[in-house]
């Protein structure tokens, strides 16, 4: 039987602007699941937040894509809107649902996905990735250094099962054309197409040895479908740990430079990338700076065993410290580039209709 892990989240209304989603949420979310669990529609489920994102993962048999799943995912997301949202008058309520009725798959609706699908090995250990005040182009350069970089990774170098290397897929977020890319022989055109995360986005990795899927990441971009800025596409990520795989280490090891990704305040700045415990998986300083909440599970008979918060530890101290010297010295520059975004991305946001009216003032 092979085991699938669905992480659906969604942003459906936030306490005190967009800093978190409070527990009424929270526990609306995990009893429509734990009703799904007693139905036998899913197997396991985890429900948490990233900042204000409410996130579901869930372990279930039907496979990537599966209506039910994503129905399931849609109707907990809509009735907590309804029944908790509106009713708390919370920030934002039903804010990444950009469409009315449902048709059978989540994406494309708002909700960002990250699904794997496979059979069970002895051992099972994956790595749930869900970052606040960012966008899914964010995890490329994580997604780089835990695959392709030898520096980051020692398993690339000295285990057998991945020195061959492997296979990135890459979506063009804009035409919706995808890429294959080799790694390590492809490895500088894929860093030609990557290192643009606002427009290529790193969706799936398989390992060369089988073809076997490592990781799997969002791609939603909420702008895109609705046209212009609705909040973030807050992304996440599922990666699978050991045996043939990188160790759970090397993945964490990524995380310890703070990236700069775009996102943060108005979903127009860029700022580091904070990775934070569960404890800290809120926003603060200018709605942020943007952060990523990691958790550990295993895969075991069809269910999710865990969680273990994996950045609950000392030794990301002192990223945090550096993010937070980042987040300082980048801040300075106000609303200069390359702090604020570049025009391209502040399209969406409302800053063409002041353009609009500078216009204006220019022609009188
Ligand atoms: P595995 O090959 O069993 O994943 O072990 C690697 C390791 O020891 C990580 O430190
Ligand atoms: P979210 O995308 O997390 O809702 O944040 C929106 C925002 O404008 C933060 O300043
Ligand atoms: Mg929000
Ligand atoms: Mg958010």
């Amino acid at each position: 039987m092979r085991t699938t892990v669905s992480v659906i989240k969604a942003d459906i209304g936030s306490l005190a602007g967009h800093v978190t989603v409070p527990k009424e949420v929270i526990e609306y979310a995990e009893a429509r699941l734990r009703e799904a669990v007693e139905t036998g529609l899913i197997n396991s489920f985890y429900v948490t937040h990233a900042g204000d994102d409410l996130e579901l993962i869930m372990s279930h048999f039907k496979g990537v894509d599966s209506e039910e799943i994503h129905g399931l995912a849609w109707r907990v997301f809509k009735g907590a809107t309804e029944e908790v949202s509106k009713r708390l008058k919370l920030y934002g309520a039903g804010q990444d649902l950009l469409k009315d009725a449902f048709s059978g798959n989540v994406r494309g609706m708002g909700p960002g996905v990250a699904e794997l699908e496979f059979e069970e090995r002895k051992s099972d250990p994956i790595a749930v990735f869900m970052a606040d005040k960012t966008e899914p182009g964010a995890w490329n350069i994580y997604l780089y250094k835990i695959f392709a970089d030898p520096f980051n990774t020692a398993g690339l170098v000295i285990d057998p099962r991945l020195h061959k290397g492997f296979i990135f897929r890459v979506l063009d977020v804009k035409s919706g054309e995808e890429f294959n890319f080799n790694t390590p022989e492809d490895t500088y055109d894929l860093l030609a197409l990557i290192g643009t995360p606002s427009r290529y986005v790193i969706k799936n990795v398989y390992r060369r040895l089988d073809g076997e899927v490592a990781a799997a990441a969002s791609t939603t971009r909420l702008s895109l479908i609705a046209g212009k800025y609705v909040g973030k596409d807050d992304p996440v990520m599922i990666v699978r740990a050991q045996s043939g795989f990188p160790a759970m280490g090397e993945i964490l090891e990524a995380f310890t430079t703070p990236y700069l990704v775009a996102g943060w305040m108005r979903g127009s700045h860029v700022g580091p990338l904070m990775p934070v415990s569960l404890k800290y998986s809120k926003v603060a300083r200018f709605d942020g700076p943007p952060r990523v909440v990691g958790l550990g599970f295993q895969v075991s008979e069809g269910k999710l065993i865990g969680p273990v918060d994996l950045f609950d530890d000392p030794s990301f101290d002192h990223v945090r410290r550096v993010a937070s010297e980042m987040a300082d010295y980048i801040r300075r520059h106000g609303p200069f580039m390359p702090h604020r975004l570049g025009p391209e991305e502040m399209e969406y946001t409302t800053l063409p209709q002041v353009m609009e009216k500078l216009k204006r003032k220019v022609e009188e």
